[in-house]
């Protein structure tokens, strides 16, 4: 299959990328930085991985992105749309140029491609989009604002998508995940928190049988979700205390 990943150059999609190229899949890696994406090319050193330098967050990049990629012939038949920045826009003080920055990249991101790739999915008459999503929707997050809304609204999205283009044979998936060990997650390591290459094994496995809304892993999300019996004082007690 051809799979483009975006936020290819780390974490998730970095080990994405490395699982999908190994099961022979045609892959195309979108980051902004160059020599992360150069240094996971001589690792693979294959013919069928090749990258892309995009902003996901501006508009005409990521069209023109995607209309290069067609005019080679080469459509998709999935998109991973992983590209997401967190950094904390609530301390010292509100930011709001941070918090529409946030929004720009981790949810309008992710439309831009969507948006440039679904007239090729309608016509080619299937297609899937795998958003990454986050257990920060339900509870907020103690280290930000943005990072939770544009994940909320990232979700209600898909969730609103994914009916709708099922008739047409065009999935919206979203995957929740509760912390996995990244240079995002500023969290302690623990059994419950998992690698990037796990995390990357349940997206191939949402790949092989999409379904919009999947959880992983199931411990620390179930238990997130059982969360929210608990008091909100509470909750921000503990999840500071899991912080660094
Ligand atoms: N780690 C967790 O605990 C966790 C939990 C829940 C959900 N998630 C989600 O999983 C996904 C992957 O996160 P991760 O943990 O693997 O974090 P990560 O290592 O920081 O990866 C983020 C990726 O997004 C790319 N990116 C950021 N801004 C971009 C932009 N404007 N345009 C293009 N690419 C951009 C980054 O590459 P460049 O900097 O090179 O552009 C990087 O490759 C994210 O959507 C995240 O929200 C992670």
């Amino acid at each position: 299959m051809k799979i483009l990943v975006t936020g290819a150059s780390s974490g998730i999609g970095r080990a994405l990328v490395q699982q999908l190229v190994a099961q022979n899949h045609e892959v195309v890696g979108i980051a902004r930085r160059e020599p992360e994406l150069a240094a996971l090319r001589e690792e693979l050193t294959s013919p069928r991985f090749i990258t892309r330098v995009c902003d996901v967050a501006d508009p005409q990049t990521a069209l023109q992105l995607v209309n290069s990629l067609i005019e080679q012939n080469w459509i998709p038949d999935i998109a991973v749309l992983g590209a997401a920045i967190f950094p904390d826009d609530i301390r010292p003080a509100f930011d709001l140029p941070l918090f529409k920055k946030i929004i720009e990249v981790n949810l309008f991101g992710v439309f831009h491609v969507i948006n440039a790739l679904l007239p090729h999915f309608l016509t080619q008459r299937r297609g899937q989009f795998i958003a990454l999503g986050s257990m920060a929707v339900y509870r907020g997050s103690a280290r930000g604002a943005g990072y939770p809304a544009s994940k909320a609204a990232l979700l209600a999205a898909m969730k609103s998508l994914a009916p709708c283009y099922r008739q047409k044979n065009i999935h919206f998936s979203t995957v929740i995940f509760g912390p996995i060990l990244t240079s995002m997650w500023e969290g302690k390591k623990s059994f419950l928190t998992p690698t990037p290459e796990q995390a990357a094994d349940y997206i191939l496995r949402v790949i092989h049988r999409p379904k919009p809304i999947s959880y992983y892993p199931l411990l620390s999300t179930s238990l997130y979700r059982l969360s929210l019996l608990l008091p909100d004082k509470l909750f921000v007690y503990l999840s500071e205390k899991m912080l660094k």
